[in-house]
């Protein structure tokens, strides 16, 4: 403490003592912890408030999302309760998870992957040359306090790839840790071929699951502005 009574940060100076840490520190450590999530940089950008809805079914999702913040420390943590987001391409499946990511990362960590990423980390931890097991690249998705699982089904779904995912699913359901799973599969393919009975009778037990069936959110708009730019862009005929 200071002679003037106050705390003492080696970086950043005086902060008065009924705060516990540095407040400049903790700010920093917020923005380390949510650059660590790894949310890619079109859904960073974004805020809760660019998450439009309208029908019932939207209004519904926000609802959840909003409820799976909220009581992050609560009830979500207590059961290690987890979302999983069903819809086809555009209706604002990685908008809404990433938000959600966004309001958790700061204060408490967390990582949004894909699952081919997943897969392919185990991989390359079965190689000679790497310097990490199998179990330490398992152990790392499962470490995660919260995880979001982009694009499941969006790879080739063999044995392998469902064993992998088993994994990583089944030790977070063991350890109660909360997990959003995305996909543009149906629950049947998911019980089939993608994640199977035994990561579905978890899911389940313990998750939410929101059907996102509506119309996509993706504007043609820009499709048309590349094939006007293609346009201008060719090379002129010679006369
Ligand atoms: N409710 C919404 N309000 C405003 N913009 C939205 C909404 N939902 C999605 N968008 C926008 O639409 C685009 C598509 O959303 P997003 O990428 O989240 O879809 P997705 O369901 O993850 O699609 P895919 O299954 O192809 O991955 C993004 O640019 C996103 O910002
Ligand atoms: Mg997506
Ligand atoms: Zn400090």
């Amino acid at each position: 403490m200071s002679p003037s009574g106050e705390y003492e940060c080696y970086r950043h100076g005086n902060y008065p003592t009924h705060l516990h840490d540095c407040p400049k520190c903790e700010e920093a450590e917020q923005t380390e912890r949510l650059a660590r999530a790894r949310i890619p940089k079109r859904y960073a950008q974004k805020n809760i408030n660019d998450y439009k809805v309208s029908t019932a079914a939207q209004k519904n999702s926000l609802r959840i999302a909003q409820y799976f913040i909220e009581n992050f420390e609560g009830e979500v943590q207590q059961f290690g309760k987890m979302l999983v987001f069903l819809g086809e391409p555009g209706t604002g499946k990685t908008l809404l998870a990433t938000l959600i990511l966004q309001a958790i990362a700061p204060k408490h960590g967390g990582l949004y992957t894909e699952a081919s990423e997943i897969i392919q980390s185990v991989r390359r931890s079965w190689r000679k040359e790497s310097l990490v097991t199998e179990g330490e690249v398992i152990k790392y998705y499962v470490n995660q306090t919260l995880l979001v699982i982009d694009e499941i089904g969006a790879q080739y779904c063999t044995a392998g790839e469902q064993l992998i995912l088993e994994s990583v699913l089944g030790l977070r359901y063991a350890h109660l840790m909360p997990t959003i799973l995305l996909t543009n599969n149906t629950y049947e393919e998911l019980e089939t071929i993608i994640l199977g009975e035994k990561i579905i009778d978890r899911l389940n037990e313990i998750a939410v699951w929101v059907p996102f069936d509506w119309e996509s959110f993706r504007q043609p708009a820009a499709a048309h502005s590349v094939q006007n730019a293609q346009v201008i862009s060719m090379p002129r005929r010679r006369k």
